[in-house]
């Protein structure tokens, strides 16, 4: 039974979550993934500046949920870094995805609206609740709400029963060497998010999500499933093969729905690691990378879990059935 999935006489109920996202392609994916699995209930959405600007990362998001008729409640978060007034270096000298827009791709344009209230305050509200009290966290994006959160409200440390997070990197990075992009983005926010003491992190990095690349025979069966999710995933994850790190034989890592995966299927990750983690926010070449230290004297206590590497048998098989639902 997964974790986080909660039983009652025989039932497996299905694990309540919130997704914070900077809405690019992947992102897209893990919210049709999200929506569509019979074993999740996706309880809200929040957004925040990242691949794209926020106006975009809300549009784009919206118009995801559009898509596969879902009605979940977003909230706008943070535009600009947590500290930092912009990303390390400005989104349009980086030039990465700076133009994604989902209608750009044929989908039609958002007719849902976001909620009143920005995204931190929603997260600190649903966390003094009790009634959020087994909704995990998963955070797909740069880690600046998550962050304002905590600094609003350190209780919330305590009250998250989980945090799984897509980011950081144990080997390549992919801005740079060093750094993976929504670590990269806002270093300060993910220092403070993985140092705050949040009772169990769950970190899929990128080792683990270029270790179950998705191809042109995954889009070819995800068309034939034929639901609106998976034709769209299907769209979207040929875009990236155009447009992102492809290989030569066209296979490209599809990071955030990996981290839905997990909370349904926790057996993708096929190899992790406990260790003390925390994120570099002063260098000049390491800006925004993961620190993972394994070291057998390693004075701090581990503070996560790093996946390290994911079945992409099992990947497969988790989109199947949650682009097939919905
Ligand atoms: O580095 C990959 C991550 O950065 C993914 O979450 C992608 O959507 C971007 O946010
Ligand atoms: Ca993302």
């Amino acid at each position: 039974m997964p974790v986080g999935a909660f039983e009652q006489r025989g039932v497996v109920l299905s694990t309540r979550f919130i997704l914070d996202c900077d809405t690019g392609s992947d992102d897209a994916v893990a919210i049709f993934a999200a929506v569509g699995h019979p074993d999740l209930e996706l309880v809200a959405v929040t957004t925040v500046n990242g691949n794209v600007a926020l106006d975009h990362v809300v549009a784009n998001t919206l118009g995801a949920l559009d898509h596969v008729g879902a009605r979940v409640p977003v909230y706008a978060g943070a535009d600009r870094p947590f500290i930092r007034p912009d990303l390390p270096i400005p989104r349009e000298v980086l030039n990465r995805d700076s133009d994604f827009q989902m209608a750009g791709l044929g989908f039609p344009e958002a007719a849902s609206a976001v909620e009143t209230g920005t995204a931190a305050d929603f997260l600190v509200g649903a966390y003094l609740d009790d009634a959020y009290a087994d909704v995990t966290l998963v955070a797909t994006g740069p880690l600046t709400n998550v962050a304002v959160a905590l600094a609003s409200e350190p209780r919330l440390a305590e009250r998250i029963p989980r945090l799984v997070v897509m980011g950081g990197a144990h080997g390549n990075g992919n801005v740079t060497a060093a750094a993976e992009f929504n670590f990269w983005a806002d270093p300060e926010a993910a220092q403070a998010v993985l140092s705050a003491g949040v009772r169990e992190v769950v970190i899929v990095p990128l080792d683990a999500t270029h270790s179950a690349p998705l191809t042109d025979a995954d889009c070819d069966a995800f068309e034939r499933i034929g639901t609106p999710a998976a034709r769209g995933a299907a769209t979207l994850i040929r875009h990236r093969l155009d447009h992102d790190q492809a290989t030569a034989e066209r296979a490209a890592p599809v990071h955030d729905p990996l981290c839905v995966a997990y909370l349904a299927r926790p057996d993708v990750v096929t190899e992790r690691v406990r260790a003390f983690v925390s994120v570099e926010t002063m260098g000049d070449r390491t800006v925004g990378e993961l620190v993972v230290d394994t070291r057998p004297w390693c004075p701090e206590p581990p503070n996560a879990t790093v996946a390290l590497r994911a079945s992409a048998d099992v990947y497969r098989d988790f989109l199947e059935t949650a682009l097939g639902a919905g």
